[in-house]
């Protein structure tokens, strides 16, 4: 008799999904370089990559997946990108968001919106407001945002309150400081992807991610697509998570 047949990794992805995904979509300049092409092409290209991604986010059974697509520190970038960037965004809003209504996907935002574009905002706020009973998968867009902004912005509301006399400072706690973030109420990674190669956490969702696995693809994010993210949740799957505690076996 012969050996039955390993499990396809589509299957095995399929069995058992992370529930969040984290993505660092890094390395359009550089798939742009690559073949001599201006940097927007990268990033058009990119907004490519990740249609596929929700697309696939949806058909594992993933529920959450949260995209940086605009960091904080992203300012320090040539005024040309930047009104790239954003002109991508405004167009993926415009273009996706009835496909992405259609199918179940409920968008949230996360980041500082003090300061943006009035129609960038605008648009963010419309595709929360269109989407927000949506139940199939959550699409959380990280615009404008920075890990450790976050963390002082929920810092400052504590202490805030705090000197209101509305809480008592000896119990602020994880959880108090976890429900005043932008992401209170939503579960934290499972897995943290970047593309790239590079292997860098980029001020990107510090605190959420203190117990999430990292697989760094060496692809660039316009090459990303479904079989790369079943690869990521295939080396996932092999991790053995102990959130700080002992393996079965280490216990004995
Ligand atoms: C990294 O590539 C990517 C970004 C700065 C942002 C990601 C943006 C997109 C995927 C397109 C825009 C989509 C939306 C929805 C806003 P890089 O420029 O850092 O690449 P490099 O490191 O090779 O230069």
């Amino acid at each position: 008799m012969s050996a039955p047949d390993p499990v396809p990794s589509t299957t095995a992805a399929l069995l058992d999904p992370p529930l969040h995904v984290a993505i660092i979509m890094d390395g359009n300049g550089r798939w742009a370089a690559a073949r001599g092409l201006p940097r927007r092409e990268g990033h058009r290209r990119g907004v490519e990559a990740l249609r596929r991604a929700v697309r696939a986010v949806g058909e594992l059974g993933i529920k959450i997946l949260t995209i940086y697509s605009f960091s904080a520190e992203n300012w320090t970038r040539p005024a040309e990108e930047i009104g790239d960037l954003m002109g991508l965004l405004k167009r993926f809003v415009r273009k996706d968001l009835a496909e992405l209504h259609e199918n179940g996907v409920r968008v949230r935002v996360i980041g500082e919106r003090a300061g943006l574009d009035p129609e960038v905002l605008s648009l963010l706020r419309e595709a929360e407001e269109l989407t927000k009973s949506n139940e199939r998968t959550t699409l959380i867009v990280a615009f404008n945002y920075g890990g450790r902004q976050e963390i002082a912005r929920a810092a400052r509301e504590l202490a805030i309150d705090a000197v209101a006399g509305k809480i008592d400072p000896e119990k602020i706690d994880p959880a108090a400081i976890e429900s005043r973030l932008y992401t209170a109420g939503l579960p934290p990674p499972d897995l943290v992807i970047r593309t790239s190669g590079e292997q860098r956490v980029s001020n990107f969702l510090l605190w959420q991610a203190a117990y999430a696995e990292f697989v760094f693809l060496p692809i660039n994010w316009p090459d990303f697509d479904r079989t790369a993210l079943e690869e990521a949740i295939g080396e996932y799957r092999r991790r053995e998570r102990r959130f700080g505690g002992v393996t079965a076996r280490a216990g004995v």
